[in-house]
């Protein structure tokens, strides 16, 4: 059976007295048994965040960023063997947001993904369509080929590290949800795309989780859908007793 995640993307937000007042709330909320959460930190709170949670099962820290070199002269970057080294093991690579702001490129992305595979990490690997590919209904299209050029070079034996997250962007913090059934749509879509370049096994064993606009109002019913694995959650997952709702809502 696949797992189910609910993953929560910080951002740029908080503090560590704030981070850590988040992070003990949630280790103390009993977490369903069939489920993994996973909170995604600054850079700066990821050696705490990590020692507050390591014990406790089936609550993970993930990086929201992570360079493609292993080390060097690239003032400002987080390399793999820094995240290893504080106890993260899970990086959240391609968000809309680095890909926006950040020129973050399919081919960078791959790239990234081939440093953090190679040396043991999970992979929430984010995809997703701009509004302006919604609207002229090409977008089954646009996240295939952002899969096609990161992911899809990769065996079956290294997509077991891979969790994908479809996230699309006229939906990212704007309060727009796609409907239960656009997700479910975009998710069975995506499914197939694995279970045809890499068989049942995987396409079968690979969380697909929703991001944007997930809230406590909105989970359960998003999270019923059958390809829908879960969610990575932005705003609401600042919010403890929000967060909270949305790993109770699988
Ligand atoms: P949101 O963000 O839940 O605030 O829309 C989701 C995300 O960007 O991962």
């Amino acid at each position: 059976m696949r797992q189910k995640i609910a993953a929560g993307n910080w951002k740029m937000n908080l503090t560590l007295p704030e981070a850590r007042q988040l992070t003990q709330e949630i280790k103390h909320h009993k977490i369903p048994k069939d489920v993994n959460v996973i909170l995604g930190c600054p850079s700066p709170f990821l050696y705490m965040m990590n020692s507050l949670v390591e014990k406790t099962d089936r609550l993970n820290i993930a990086a929201q960023n992570c360079n493609n070199n292993d080390s060097g002269a690239y003032t400002g970057e987080v390399s793999h063997s820094m995240l290893s080294s504080v106890g993260v093991n899970y990086v959240i690579i391609g968000h809309s947001e680095r890909r926006e702001y950040f020129n973050e490129s399919n081919k960078l992305l791959k790239e990234k993904i081939n440093t953090l595979i190679a040396n043991g990490f999970k992979i929430i690997f984010c995809c997703g369509e701009p509004l302006k590919i919604r609207k002229a209904k090409t977008q089954s299209n646009y996240v295939l080929n952002q899969l096609q050029q990161s992911l899809f070079h990769l065996t079956s034996d290294e997509m077991k590290q891979i969790i994908i997250a479809y996230e699309p962007i006229w939906a990212i913090g704007t309060g727009l949800t796609a409907s239960p059934a656009q997700a479910q749509q975009m998710h069975s879509f995506i499914r197939k795309q694995l279970n045809s370049k890499y068989g049942k096994a995987t396409s079968e064993a690979t969380s697909i989780l929703y991001g944007g606009s997930v809230k406590p109002g909105n989970a359960k019913e998003l999270f019923s859908m059958k390809d829908v694995d879960g969610g990575l959650v932005g705003g609401a997952s600042l919010k403890p007793e929000m967060f909270k709702n949305i790993i109770n809502a699988f």
